[in-house]
């Protein structure tokens, strides 16, 4: 059998600004069927090149554990653009104990390193980025994930009209399932498919969700996903967000995916910022759409296919 390759990839970054090897390991918890960065033996990869997340304690903790699981000497690239924790890498990489060599290019800031003998401060890093119950959601999440440590005022809209929901449903882009949850406790609820493409939602979902109708997919809702057909609902708070950047394709997308999903007669409620045209498209792919309710920056709307 042949041994798995010793380098790894976390993320997408750019190939003219830092180009894994072929055979790189993906390791993005966006990236479905991907390996996780936490299950790397310690020492087990010889060179990581890391496109670090914007988060604070999310890429202190994504750098922390790329040190441990490289050999030492291995070859670390971090790089990040300059405005999204960027200008931040080498001070954060100098702090682990590496000496660091740092480029500039095409708005972001790369860091090259090698892994010290004797790296300081990973466990703190790691504790400090790792899942745990936030007592303002009461609720398993961790640094990273869609809202993390706080309910997002879209989400807190579509909570309030999410009765009456029945038979097989699935909440499209789930985050840790604060809305799963709400839905559950509808009795005529039978079934509910949480997907996420994020995996470390899911794994938040799984634990908050103690509910037998409940399933988890890890999965991109842009193609289609096995299991998840002839649905009598569904229900999202779709993202206009890709790697940082607003992308309104995203939300159109998810609804699209939301009409294919559904059998005729079936419902879609989301939640979207007023300031997102979403109403085209609602009204080109279900058979009727209308406002449910608004309130601030956000609307929520019920589509019937
Ligand atoms: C606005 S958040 C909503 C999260 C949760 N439903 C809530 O209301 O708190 C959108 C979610 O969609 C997920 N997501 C983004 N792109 C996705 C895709 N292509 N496929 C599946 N999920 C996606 C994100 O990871 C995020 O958890």
């Amino acid at each position: 059998m042949s041994q798995p390759s010793a380098e790894a990839v976390y993320g997408f970054p750019s190939a003219e600004l830092a180009a894994p090897g072929p055979g790189a390991r993906q390791l993005s918890p966006f990236a479905p069927g991907a390996e996780a960065i936490e299950d790397i033996a310690d020492g087990a990869l010889n060179r990581l090149v890391v496109l670090a997340p914007p988060g604070t304690l999310e890429r202190r903790y994504v750098l922390a554990q790329g040190l441990r699981a490289l050999a030492p000497d291995g070859a670390l690239i971090a790089l990040a653009p300059k405005a999204k924790g960027g200008a931040r890498l080498r001070g954060e990489l100098a702090a682990f104990g590496c000496a660091v060599h740092e480029d500039a290019r095409r708005h972001h800031r790369i860091c090259q390193t090698r892994r010290p003998g004797h790296p300081v401060g990973l466990a703190d890093a790691i504790a400090a980025g790792a899942p745990r119950i936030v007592p303002e959601l009461g609720l398993w999440t961790q640094p990273g994930v869609f809202s993390w440590d706080r309910l997002d005022p879209g989400t807190g809209l579509l909570l309030g009209h999410l009765a009456g929901l029945a038979g097989r449903g699935a909440d499209l882009g789930c985050g840790v399932g604060l809305l799963a949850l709400r839905t559950l406790a509808n009795p005529g609820v039978s079934d509910l498919a949480c997907v996420d493409i994020d995996r470390r939602a899911v794994e938040a979902a799984r634990r908050n969700i103690a509910d037998p109708r409940a399933r988890f997919l890890h999965a991109d809702l842009r193609a289609p996903v096995a299991g998840l057909e002839g649905l009598d609902f569904a229900i999202m708070n779709p993202p206009f967000h890709e790697a940082g950047k607003e992308d309104r394709g995203l939300g159109l997308a998810f609804i699209s995916a939301a009409a294919a999903l559904l059998r005729p007669g079936g419902v879609c409620r989301m939640v979207a910022n007023i300031a997102l045209p979403y109403e085209g498209r609602l009204n080109t792919v279900f058979a009727s759409a209308r406002m449910l309710a608004q309130s601030g920056r956000y609307k929520v709307y019920e589509a019937i296919k």
